[in-house]
């Protein structure tokens, strides 16, 4: 179930609004005003301004406030969409506040904070990157549908990495899992479990935990995960990050089950999902508890071509297959957002060569995009991961990463 608070708190405030205005209404200052003043009772609305301007200033116009209780309703249409967004969280809460130890404050400040928001992403949405997909299906899709079939040693791995170069769509990743997998999702970063006040962050981070327990099946999204897990050390490091660290660390075991392979009753299931572009940073006991290391390296040819095919579909073009498969040769080494950056400059190429007869020129006359704007673009677009940055990715994979399914 993902929480897309904005809708809820919308209507919330609609809701609101429509409560105060009865207060407000006319009437109700009206009828005092009358007594006191002896003002015609059938101009209420005189004597509501009346009494809120001192005499002699020339009244205001009615505040448009005071004008909804007359306009008919259209609450009807908005309901339903509400009411399940509404009671989900009613409920969410309830259970929460139901758990023992929880701290209620830091736990509102969670759910306010950690919610996923955006457009859905789903697996379609991600070219190519089909060892990372299946990878995660089998790590957090399937357990969180069929809990009975992953138990025992099978029970699915607690903790999951996403590494590579920048670019490469592993927050896309993320979100797709989070639409697809109909749990709870925590999209958390760093500064939301980082508090001003002592021992606040550990307090934070205690009742993320609780509350992924709690509103099971929960993924706990951290993306960037190395400016929230990097190596401890001695000295040079802030007391709090050390802290939060710890904590993390401490509530994430508290989720494993301490023997391997026993078949157990509860089923319960939190996993811990994270990104990150710079895996060697991050402490080697969190790396441990990542038993999937999933690389998510520059994509193929093929998923390249796949790529561009889908930015294109709904482009008027005139790229053939052949100067397709050019582009697809000439792109080596871009990343995925690299080629949507190219694209989005090459679907540029048309509107600049109109210059100033863009203004005038109508939207059908606009020439289709051609192999030549791609050439263009390809001056500017450079791609952004060196050779040598790539070999540091490549060799940590292959040192640390699992290649998944
Ligand atoms: N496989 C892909 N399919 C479609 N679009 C992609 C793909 N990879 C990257 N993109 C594009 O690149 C953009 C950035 O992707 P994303 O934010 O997932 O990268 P990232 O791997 O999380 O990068 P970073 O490590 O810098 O956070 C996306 O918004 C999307 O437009
Ligand atoms: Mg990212």
């Amino acid at each position: 179930m993902l929480l897309t608070l904005r809708s809820g708190t919308k209507g919330k405030k609609v809701k609101e609004e429509r409560k105060v205005t009865p207060v407000s209404s006319v009437p109700v200052l009206g009828s005092k005003k009358t007594e006191k003043t002896a003002i015609d009772p059938k101009s209420a609305i005189a004597a509501a301004q009346i009494m809120t301007h001192s005499a002699g200033t020339r009244p205001k116009p009615k505040p448009a406030r005071q004008v909804v209780p007359v306009t008919p309703e259209p609450e009807e249409e908005e309901e339903p969409e509400l009411d399940e967004n509404d009671r989900w969280m009613k409920e969410a809460r309830a259970k929460v506040n139901n758990v023992k130890g929880i701290d209620v404050n830091a736990a509102e400040q969670i759910f306010n904070d950690v919610v996923v928001k955006g457009d859905p992403v789903v697996w379609d949405d991600i070219a190519g990157l089909e060892q990372a997909k299946t990878s995660l299906k089998e790590t957090v899709v399937y357990p969180f549908l069929r809990p009975d079939l992953f138990s025992g040693l099978r029970e699915p791995a607690q903790g999951m990495l996403l590494f590579g170069p920048p670019g490469t769509g592993k927050t896309m990743l993320a979100r797709a899992v989070a639409t697809e997998s109909q749990s709870t999702f925590f999209s958390i970063s760093a500064s939301s479990l980082t508090s001003k006040f002592l021992g606040e962050s550990e307090k934070l981070v205690r009742a993320l935990f609780l509350m992924a327990r709690a509103l099971a099946p929960s993924i706990i999204f951290v993306d960037e995960i190395d400016s929230l897990l990097s190596a401890r050390s001695e000295n040079g490091e802030h007391e709090t990050s050390r802290r939060i660290k710890t904590e993390f660390l401490v509530q994430w075991s508290a989720l494993q089950h301490a023997a391997a392979g026993k078949e157990h009753e509860d089923v319960t299931r939190v996993l811990v999902l994270a990104a990150t572009n710079l895996p060697w940073v991050i402490d080697e006991a969190a790396r441990r508890r990542f038993v999937r290391r999933q690389y998510i390296p520059l994509p193929e040819p093929e998923t390249r071509k796949h790529h561009l095919q889908k930015l294109l579909n709904a482009q008027k073009h005139d790229i053939s297959s052949e100067q397709f498969d050019n582009l697809v040769a000439m792109t080596d080494g871009y990343s995925g957002s690299d080629m949507t950056a190219l694209a989005k400059d090459a679907a540029m190429g048309p509107l600049r060569s109109l210059g100033e007869a863009l203004l005038t020129t109508p939207r059908d006359q606009i020439r289709p995009i051609g192999f030549d704007d791609f050439e263009a673009s390809m001056k500017t677009i450079r791609p952004s991961v060196s050779k040598e940055g790539l070999k540091v990715f490549e060799d940590w994979a292959a040192m640390y990463g699992s290649s998944g399914a």
